[in-house]
């Protein structure tokens, strides 16, 4: 349980059972954040960013965000760490825990990790920073919050997810934030093998052809194939997938004239994306990314205040 008996909030593993209540504070905090009005309220707390992945953005900013709330923050490195002469990872995290840890940020590629973890250790706040195709909830956050600056409000939206869905955990968490948020027009789009069988609610449809699914959305999110997850799947060469699933500036068009367009990153220039459009008027991505930092110093300041 991410909440406690009292209904604080108490981890963030995922944004499935996250309260309308819950992400609206968050976004308030940023605000204020984002208007120097924020609190630093982590003075004299410690916090563990733990990533057994991979991660320039994530990582760096909740690196940022701690530091600027004044948190003692130690980055630990699984590729020079004890893991590799045997210890296990219970221990591992036994061990962390017992320096005093209040805070670990867990970036792991196995779905649920961090409730594993979070049902070891006790006291310590636990923030899933991306478990496998799983989940990323304040990937997920920070893109509701950057659509919220751009559009008034989100029952009205037209929102579609294009590219590799079912490796996604970003459109694992976007899509539960969506549901919350009032979005009733949501578009997964792409390749028959890159879309899942079964969608976690009725009203959200699938398209195999871009153009059908980019016709008059609001916000077109885009994501990259995440060959490191493929298993089986035959993937598409880079040139074939651009050719028929890559956002290009004409296909755009289909869109509404002020559509926004977001990439959680990284980005595969011309393999999902046209380089046009990543760095065209359109686009919202290093927005994302700064609100990456403001949203992050919000989780950590209510998790841990
Ligand atoms: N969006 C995201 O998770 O990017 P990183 O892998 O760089 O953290």
């Amino acid at each position: 349980m991410q909440y406690d008996n009292d209904g604080k909030l108490k981890h963030l593993f995922s944004t499935a059972d996250l309260s309308v209540e819950t992400i609206r504070k968050i976004f308030s905090m940023a605000d204020n954040f984002k208007n120097n009005a924020g609190k630093k309220t982590l003075e004299n707390k410690n916090i563990c960013n733990a990533f057994f992945e991979n991660s320039t953005r994530t990582l760096c900013s909740f690196e940022l965000a701690e530091k600027k709330l004044d948190a003692n923050v130690v980055n630990f490195r699984s590729d020079v760490s004890a893991t590799n002469k045997g210890e296990t990872l219970t221990d591992t995290f036994l061990t962390l825990q017992a320096m005093g840890f209040d805070a670990f940020v867990i970036r792991h590629q196995e779905e649920n990790f961090c409730k594993q973890i979070a049902a070891l250790v006790d006291d310590v706040a636990i923030i899933n920073a991306g478990d496998g195709k799983n989940e990323h909830p304040t990937q997920a956050l920070l893109d509701a919050y950057t659509i919220a600056q751009h559009k008034p409000t989100f029952e009205s939206l037209s929102v579609g997810i294009f590219g590799d869905i079912i490796h996604s955990r970003v459109a694992g968490s976007l899509i539960h934030m969506l549901n919350h948020l009032g979005v009733r027009d949501l578009r997964l789009v792409g390749p028959k093998t890159f879309l899942p069988k079964k969608l976690p609610y009725d009203f959200i449809q699938t398209e195999n052809n871009m153009n059908t699914g980019l016709k008059d959305l609001d916000v077109v999110v885009m994501l990259r194939m995440q060959r490191e997850r493929m298993t089986q799947e035959v993937t598409p060469s880079s040139e074939d997938y651009f050719a028929q699933h890559g956002l290009t500036e004409e296909r755009l068009k289909l869109a509404k004239p002020d559509a926004i367009v977001m990439h959680p990153g990284p980005m595969n220039r011309e393999v999902e994306i046209a380089s046009d459009v990543a760095d065209g008027n359109q686009s919202v991505i290093l927005e994302q990314v700064a609100n990456g930092v403001l949203i992050r110093m919000a989780v950590l300041s209510l998790l841990l205040d």
